[in-house]
């Protein structure tokens, strides 16, 4: 790219990336650029990118549509509409969105729903709505599948994404919804399950997933949703054993805690009695309750199809768990052996063997040592105190591990007949750090 005196350009920028800038003087290798601020520097061609000379202010609702499609030109245009609170712009068909991290109901309410209905990809402001019912439109028009890909960093908000998108195909391919136990429902209400099993608060997001989502909306011939299929990748396991300030441990464990009753059926109190919770000192989420969270979860187990034996079932489980995690060992009497701490440990086994349904003396058996098989039989090996401890957290994140997504996808009505569905991915955010522990 050559640029000439009075060509308008980026400069590559220490704190903001980018600048504008306009070239002033271009005779030699080296060019004379001002910035906005009026400095004079001289830079090389290779620190400059060119930019749009008439660009228009409110900048451009598809970015196919400017002039130079570079880095700052993109960041730009983006900042400029998200300054205007248009957080949706197109690059062709992909969608980009800005997360405003404010409320803007006024966006997505059922009259939006039914602005976007069956009107042309582009015709409209960028919408999450109008890549829904594109999917939706291509789906009945050629009688194929299709699938949504929503991606991007941790918090950027792929999930509040994900989340729009069901809400619109329910909308377009629900029946007038009666009771509460349709698919649509079902499907909707799978959300609030997952995320109080499968999310927590991280540095970057309060509501962060920690497992990617591959959700299969599934419909008829005439367009009206027959069943959902559900699929979950990659939980974070350790998260169950491990946490560091500020983050927290997977949010059903605080719901259940703060779920009065049921929390004292099973002998649960404040968060900050389980190891497994106060690594962390961080117990509440901004604006949130966890009992009220508690009482939405148990609501969405009812509409998803899970059965009360079933539920009963589930949050004994998650309580046995804090149990374990609080089980402490110290040095048995022969060499590399460990035995149960104290009485304050041997309560936890008792009330966590209790839980699981099964024998304590077998459970102590089971954390204390490892049996290891070989030509010969088995032989069961001592465990010490940190090996005991290790095996106590694999435990624990292994039952956390397959309590999760069997339920829910057993209980939404799958249909095996289904030719056409549309599939939403909301693949998980990575954080970038410096240093990945
Ligand atoms: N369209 C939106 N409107 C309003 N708020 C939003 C929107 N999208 C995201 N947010 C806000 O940003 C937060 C984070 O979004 P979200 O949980 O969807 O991120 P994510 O990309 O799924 O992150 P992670 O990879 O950590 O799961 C939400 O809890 C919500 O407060
Ligand atoms: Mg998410």
């Amino acid at each position: 790219m050559s640029f000439q005196k009075g060509s308008k350009v980026w400069l590559q920028d220490k704190e903001y990336a980018w600048v504008e800038a306009e070239v002033i003087d271009a005779r030699d290798k080296l060019l004379v650029v001002t910035t906005a601020r009026r400095t004079k520097i001289m830079v090389g061609p290779e620190k400059l990118l060119p930019r749009d000379p008439d660009e228009d202010l409110g900048g451009v609702d598809d970015m196919t549509k400017l002039t130079y499609l570079n880095e700052p030109g993109v960041l730009y245009n983006l900042a400029r509409r998200y300054a205007l609170n248009e957080i949706y712009t197109y690059t062709g068909s992909i969608l980009i969105a800005v997360n405003p991290f404010t409320k803007l109901p006024h966006l997505y309410n059922e009259h939006m729903m039914e602005q976007y209905k069956g009107v042309r990809f582009g015709e409209l402001s960028p919408h999450i709505f109008a890549v829904a019912d594109a999917s939706y439109r291509a789906m009945m028009d050629e009688g194929r599948s299709q699938s949504i890909l929503v991606s991007g960093e941790s918090g950027a908000g792929k999930t509040e994404t994900t989340k729009l998108i069901m809400r619109y195909l329910t909308y377009v391919g629900g029946k007038a919804a009666v009771d509460d136990r349709t698919v649509e429902q079902q499907v909707l209400e799978s959300n609030p399950l997952l995320e109080a099993f499968g999310n927590a608060k991280t540095v970057r997001n309060d509501n962060s997933s920690r497992f990617g989502k591959f959700v299969e909306i599934q419909f008829d011939g005439s367009g009206r949703i027959s069943g959902a299929a559900i699929r979950t990748y990659l939980l974070e396991r350790s998260r169950v054993v491990k946490i560091t300030d500020p983050e927290r441990n997977y949010h059903c464990f605080y719901q259940l805690c703060a779920s009065g009753k049921d929390a004292e059926k099973y002998n649960l109190g404040h968060p900050w009695s389980f190891h497994y919770l106060n690594q962390s000192k961080t117990y509440e989420l901004d604006g949130i309750s966890n009992a009220e969270e508690y009482l939405k979860t148990r609501r969405a187990m009812d509409i998803v199809g899970i059965s009360l034996d079933n539920q009963e079932a589930i949050f004994r489980t998650l309580a046995a768990i804090l149990h374990l995690g609080n089980i402490e060992f110290s040095p048995g009497k022969e060499h590399d052996s460990s035995i149960i701490k104290d009485s304050k440990s041997n309560f936890h086994l008792q009330v966590a063997a209790n839980l699981f349904m099964c024998d304590p003396d077998l459970m102590v058996v089971t954390l204390c040592s490892r049996s290891i098989q070989t030509r010969e039989g088995n032989i069961i090996k001592a465990l010490d105190c940190a090996a005991a401890a290790s095996n106590r957290d694999a435990l624990a994140k292994t039952v956390y591990a397959r309590l999760l997504v069997e339920n829910i996808n057993k209980s939404v009505g799958q249909d095996l007949d289904s030719k056409i569905q549309i599939g939403v991915l909301d693949i998980y955010g990575f954080e970038c750090f410096e240093n990945n522990r």
